[in-house]
């Protein structure tokens, strides 16, 4: 159904070193596993965006980095969210949202992207935000539908997201939004910011 779009040579200096580079970079952080997971959502993240127009080498590199903190400590992240003065309320979470959140200052300080709708859409991926860019969306989309991932209904999400991007984020965030209430989980505020902001009724 997909056919793969070709990743690109870096010219826009948005990281300093070569595609090649940022990969090597992204590899020293986290297991092979995850790092498998890494390539497939930049591949299905350049697949999206040749489709949605959105930048390549801009989601080559939010992809790239989506989970470079993915493994960091939990004393890591509470670490930078008191350097950097973030939002206190974070603490109260955990890993699954500091990863992408405060992930991003480590993505900013230690890789030197500074790139604000890359640090963004690496902010978004796993809980989305009511208003999203298209990389974001990219992004978002990408993480949950790579071709490693399968769960009901993947196959027709994935199609979707080709078809009408905004109405994959709608979907993601509905399945994501009853997988927590099923498990009775605590739903991070923002995740219903997310889902009102998407939900088209
Ligand atoms: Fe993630
Ligand atoms: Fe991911």
């Amino acid at each position: 159904m997909i056919k793969d779009v070709e990743a690109p040579i870096y010219t826009e200096g948005i990281f300093s070193g070569s595609r090649e580079a940022l990969i090597e970079a992204v590899k020293t952080q986290v297991s092979n596993k995850r790092f498998e997971h890494i390539l497939r959502v930049e591949q299905m993240a350049l697949n999206l965006a040749e489709k949605w127009d959105v930048d390549l080498e801009t989601a080559s590199i939010a992809a790239l980095v989506h989970d470079y903190a993915k493994e960091r400590s939990d004393a890591d992240f509470l670490a930078v969210i008191a350097e950097k003065k973030l939002d206190p309320d974070l603490k109260q979470w955990g890993n699954y949202l500091w990863h992408g959140v405060v992930g991003a200052e480590l993505v900013h300080d230690e890789l030197g992207i500074h790139n604000q709708d890359i640090l963004d859409a690496m902010r978004q991926h796993t809980t989305g935000a009511a208003y999203m860019t298209q990389l974001s969306q990219v992004v978002y989309m990408a993480d949950y539908i790579e071709m490693g991932r399968d769960f009901p209904g993947v196959a027709e999400v994935r199609q979707l997201a080709f078809e009408d991007l905004g109405a994959s984020v709608g979907w993601q965030t509905t399945h994501t939004l009853q997988y927590l209430l099923a498990k009775q989980g605590r739903i991070y505020p923002g995740t219903i910011t997310t889902y009102n902001g998407w939900s088209t009724k």
